[in-house]
């Protein structure tokens, strides 16, 4: 028998468990025609928020041994409907694999749930076909963004609080019916209260998937000033941001174990 990475995802068939997480590879058509054509199994989008959001720079900086990378960079800073438009034609031309949209809304069921159905539907968006949508196949709720937004209450200030990721799934259930929901955790804050997050969640049928980076400030490079990211135009000293990479996983994978423990 010929060998396969066929799997599922959250129950939906993908050719293979390599995927691109939401970032700054997963925020034009291009670069999701490219990953389809690579052979990943799937990619998740760039977060799109349901206000426009600052396009900060700088907006990275690296430990001394590159290996761990911090960054402060928002969500999806571009026009969202012209986004959402090319979502739809690269689902399109494949129509079997796999888009994920990443989403984050103001704490309003109003405001969240319209923007569910301009995400998945693409409701109000001109040259989208309502009866398609955006061809995504599941939604990643993003309640773990470390920097971005949490000053709106979005982001892991919502991640960090189980009732109000209740409220969000349920939200998001009412518009999108049986489509898988993502619940992007957070590993900031206690590593207890994301195990309940996990389990409210579970509990109401969404799924989990870990993790968002986690809030560090790496090494000062001192022979830059200000040095990054520092978020040009704010005040010119180096920012807290998220950490990726390397260090993070030391302290997630304790979350993850905790976790499977407790949803066994
Ligand atoms: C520059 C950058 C931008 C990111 N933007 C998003 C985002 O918009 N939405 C989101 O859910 N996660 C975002 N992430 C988090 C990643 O999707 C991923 O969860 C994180 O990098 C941890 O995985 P890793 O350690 O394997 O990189 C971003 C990460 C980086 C480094």
């Amino acid at each position: 028998m010929a060998a396969s990475l066929a799997s599922t995802l959250c129950g939906i068939p993908v050719s293979n468990l390599f995927g691109l997480a939401s970032a700054p590879r997963t925020q034009t058509y291009d670069q999701l025609r490219r990953a389809r054509n690579a052979g990943f199994g799937f990619a998740e989008c760039k977060t799109i928020p349901d206000q426009p959001t600052p396009d900060l720079s700088s907006r990275y900086a690296f430990s001394p041994d590159e290996k761990t990378m911090e960054n402060i960079e928002v969500v999806y800073a571009g026009d969202p409907d012209g986004f959402l438009r090319d979502i739809s034609v690269v689902t399109a031309e494949d129509e079997s694999w796999v888009v994920g949209m990443s989403l984050m809304a103001r704490y309003d069921q109003d405001i969240w749930r319209r923007h569910v159905e301009k995400c998945v539907w693409g409701t109000g968006v001109t040259g989208i076909d309502p009866k398609r949508g955006t061809g995504v196949k599941f939604i990643a709720v993003n309640v773990s963004c470390p920097h971005g937004l949490k000053n709106r209450g979005m982001g892991k200030a919502m991640g960090l609080v189980p009732e109000i990721v209740a409220d969000v799934v349920r939200w998001t259930q009412e518009v999108v019916g049986n489509m898988p929901i993502l619940v992007k955790l957070t590993p900031n804050g206690d590593l207890d209260l994301i195990v309940e997050v996990a389990r409210t969640a579970c509990k109401l049928g969404a799924h989990i998937t870990a993790a968002n980076t986690m809030n560090g400030v790496v090494e000062f490079d001192h022979s830059v000033f200000p040095p990054p990211p520092h978020a040009r135009g704010a005040v010119p000293y180096q920012w807290a941001g998220g950490i990726q990479d390397h260090d993070r996983r030391y302290i997630w994978r304790s979350g993850t174990l905790s976790q499977r423990r407790d949803l066994r």
